[in-house]
């Protein structure tokens, strides 16, 4: 690439200054895990629960995300990867504008979700794998797509014909075939407090 001539301009007002006034720090909650797992149902309610204790957070959906911003990419491996790129990227913003950013796309290759660790500080990103079996995701299957991704009527789908990579080392594991969804929330809430983010 020939050199843009660009230049960083940095802000006068830092990570610290954001969390004095919001008197919380800020993160990102990877969530990661198969279709039907529970990722949303967990954001949305960890989400809840960060606005009654006043915290400002804010959840970045794969389904909603796709609507917009990545409304051009669809589920070929190179289209996951750059989904997941501009995740980070607007997720890395949101944690320097002091926000708890929960994050819930099935990103289901390793290698992206390292990708987008780097881009952020040690400890800012808490991997969060909601794990469930592919038989309870299948036998939920929220939205029908299990069943038409097995009747062939959608390619590329995580779990069936698509590839879906368990984190090896995540912050946080959550159980959703096992654990309730209360259990689950205050699972990562403690890890919030224990931080010192919240
Ligand atoms: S990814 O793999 O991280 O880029 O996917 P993500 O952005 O999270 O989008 C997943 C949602 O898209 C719907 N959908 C599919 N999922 C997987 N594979 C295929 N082929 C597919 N086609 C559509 C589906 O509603 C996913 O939402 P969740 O909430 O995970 O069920």
């Amino acid at each position: 690439m020939s050199k843009r001539h660009l230049t960083w301009h940095p802000s006068h007002i830092g990570r610290e200054e954001r969390r004095r006034l919001n008197d919380h720090g800020s993160c990102v909650l990877w969530f990661t895990g198969l279709s039907g797992s529970g990722k949303s149902t967990l954001a949305y309610e960890v989400e809840k629960e960060l606005y009654r204790l006043r915290c400002r957070a804010y959840v970045l959906d794969g389904d909603n995300i796709r609507h917009g911003l990545n409304k051009n990419l669809g589920f070929s491996p190179e289209d996951r990867t750059e989904n997941i790129r501009r995740i980070a990227e607007v997720a890395k913003l949101f944690v320097d504008a002091g926000i708890v950013t929960v994050t819930a796309f099935i990103s289901p290759y390793r290698a992206d979700r390292e990708t987008a660790r780097a881009m952020f500080r040690e400890g800012d990103f808490i991997e969060v794998y909601v794990k469930c079996s592919l038989d309870e995701c299948e036998r939920r299957d929220p939205k029908g797509l299990y069943r038409k991704a097995k009747a062939g009527e959608i390619a590329d789908f995580t779990g069936v014909s698509a590839p879906y990579e368990a984190p090896d080392k995540p912050e946080i594991v959550v159980s959703s075939d096992r654990q309730s969804i209360e259990q689950s929330v205050a699972c990562i809430m403690n890890y919030l407090r224990n931080g010192g983010f919240v």
